[in-house]
């Protein structure tokens, strides 16, 4: 079955679901799911149901898509990704950005908890994502490719959006809500990395690092999406405070997330 089939297959699953025209695609990070709380007039479909969907494993990630209302647009949201650390392959990490685009969707927001490497960030600070490196070590687009889905060499000159990006700018500064801005690094994970490996990353033009978003983006930016991301730096990376565990992750994105939700929602609006 080629890939373009399988989605076909999966999007006339959700769509039989109810879920139609589609705004934005929302992929909610580590601690930052309840966004999709806010979302009315809700179906809500467990990736379980889903055929051809993968099954999560981390503790924290609901695992379900959430489809409705969110700031007058039609937002259909993935509580919970898939990370390449639990094994997945990275055409499984990014398959239901594909089916996004394939219901519809031309614009993605992608939202993570990530390290801060950028010396003058401090934890609880939210960062505009400008670019990416992909240091995985992998690709989403190894193999043969599918034409009709996008092109073999894609341009990732813009991977994320600029004009998104102004009005998140924009939306920060009238609430007052302190956004840095800066290129995320995307590690394969699980461990975090050494402080060498942070020194080398910031070296390389890092601001933070994590273990999501570059494979879906890349993707994204495959089918021509527009793309808005957004990192809460939950910490700093190694090196440059006490040694990391997940639960200071945890306690950070509990701390920001109201933030979090009020930034996204009112640039989401505009
Ligand atoms: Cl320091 N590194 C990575 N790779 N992911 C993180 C992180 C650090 N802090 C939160 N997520």
């Amino acid at each position: 079955m080629t890939l373009n089939t399988k989605l076909q297959e999966t999007a006339k699953y959700i769509q039989d679901k109810g879920v139609s025209s589609i705004d934005f695609g929302l992929i909610l990070g580590s601690g930052l799911g309840e966004l999709a709380d806010e979302i009315t007039d809700k179906v809500v479909i467990p990736y379980e149901e889903i055929p051809n969907f993968p099954v999560s494993t981390v503790v924290g990630h609901a695992g379900q898509l959430v489809y409705g209302t969110l700031s007058g647009k039609k937002v259909l949201a993935m509580q919970g990704r898939f990370h390449y650390y639990e094994g997945h392959s990275m055409q499984t990490v990014t398959f239901p950005v594909r089916v996004m685009k394939a219901l519809g969707a031309d614009s993605l927001v992608v939202t993570n908890a990530a390290g801060g490497v950028n010396t003058s960030f401090a934890p609880g600070d939210l960062m505009l994502i400008t670019d990416q490196i992909n240091y995985t070590g992998d690709n989403p687009l190894m193999g043969l490719n599918e034409d009709d889905l996008g092109p073999r060499f894609p341009d990732m000159s813009e991977a994320y959006d600029k004009a998104y990006g102004e009005v998140t700018k924009k939306v920060a500064s009238e609430l007052k809500i302190r956004l840095q801005q800066g290129v995320y690094m995307g590690y394969s994970g699980p461990t975090y990395e050494t402080p060498a490996e942070i020194r080398m990353s910031r070296v390389l033009g890092a601001d933070a690092v994590g273990m999501s978003t570059v494979p879906e983006v890349i993707v994204a930016n495959h089918m021509s999406m527009r793309v808005l991301g957004i990192t809460c730096v939950t910490n700093l990376a190694a090196g440059m405070q006490a040694n990391l565990n997940h639960a200071e992750v945890v306690e950070t994105t509990e701390r920001v997330k109201a933030d979090f939700k009020e930034l996204v929602k009112i640039t989401l609006e505009r």
